[in-house]
């Protein structure tokens, strides 16, 4: 792969785009992001060049994408006026795939240096806006148009933050919009205190800076945010359906570990404006 000028924590981008673009390969695919197939290969020409059927085993992070993709559609169908924060994108197809009407205003934010390179190797859209800046550092959101509905996606973003940037944020976007939805995903506690031993997250030179065990609990940080549901990842139906049998049987195997199970939680939570 070529050096694309990323580090630490912004190359966890690439597994996870890899992962979208060997899924693409699949007959029937989970997510089939074409988008994801294209930008790997200019990244990567030999992505693909390795044993098909375990370089599969990524696809578990597809279905991620796949939960919040379905997700935001519903919410966008509701609510055709909303404003999407698309946090921690990465190089991830995500308003090209759900392709909103124009009356949805669509942020893409992420470090610069990865802004400038999605830039590079995703088209631009009308209606969409790249932020490049921390998503901590909260005066990116002063850039975004308030009162309409938020939709806040965070996918593979909330583990590399610290818990009280977490709360800023969720806090922070609650306070900014009248109502909305935010869709995050978590890791619980072991996996965090682990995640600096993790040979991945090693090789990336990141680590987790958060966990949670029960993410429920999340909407107690702010009066107006209430959960509403997880959705599976690892034993998920789509994952048992379209993955090739061999990544079938590993993920039967590792599911037997209750803490392998549920060792992501996609999460959604809602917010409404409080009666006068
Ligand atoms: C695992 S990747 C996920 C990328 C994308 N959401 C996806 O699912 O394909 C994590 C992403 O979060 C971004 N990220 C991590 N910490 C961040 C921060 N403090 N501010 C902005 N982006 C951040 C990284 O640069 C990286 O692109």
């Amino acid at each position: 792969m070529t050096d694309i000028g990323l580090l630490g924590v912004q190359k966890t981008l690439t597994p996870v785009l890899k992962a979208k673009a060997l899924d693409n390969r699949l007959p029937d695919p989970i997510l089939g992001d074409t988008y994801a197939e294209r930008v790997m290969r200019r990244l990567d020409p030999g992505y693909d060049r390795g044993r098909f059927g375990t370089s599969q085993l990524g696809l578990v992070a597809v279905v991620r994408s796949r939960a919040h993709d379905d997700w935001a559609r519903g919410f966008l169908a509701d609510h055709p006026d909303a404003v999407v924060l698309h946090l921690g994108c990465g190089l991830d197809a995500r308003a090209h795939r759900l392709d909103p009407p124009p009356t949805v205003d669509w942020y893409d934010l992420d470090h610069p240096a990865v802004i400038e390179l999605r830039r590079r190797l995703l088209p631009a859209r009308d209606h969409c806006t790249l932020i490049g800046s921390d998503v901590t550092d909260l005066t990116w959101l002063e850039r975004v148009p308030r009162g309409r509905p938020v939709l806040m996606v965070a996918e593979g973003l909330v583990p590399y933050l610290p818990e009280a940037d977490v709360r800023r944020l969720l806090t922070g976007v609650v306070d900014a919009f009248p109502e909305g939805q935010i869709q995050l995903d978590t890791v619980p506690v072991w996996a965090w205190r682990f995640s600096r031993w993790d040979p991945t997250l090693r090789r990336y030179d990141a680590r987790f800076h958060c966990g949670f065990d029960v993410p429920a609990a999340l909407a107690a940080w702010h009066p107006r945010l209430e959960y509403v549901d997880e959705a599976p990842m690892y034993d998920a139906p789509v994952l048992m359906a379209k993955a090739p049998a061999g990544v079938r049987r590993v993920y039967r195997l590792l599911n037997l570990l209750p803490g392998m199970r549920r060792s992501t939680r996609i999460v959604r939570f809602r917010f409404r404006e409080t009666p006068a």
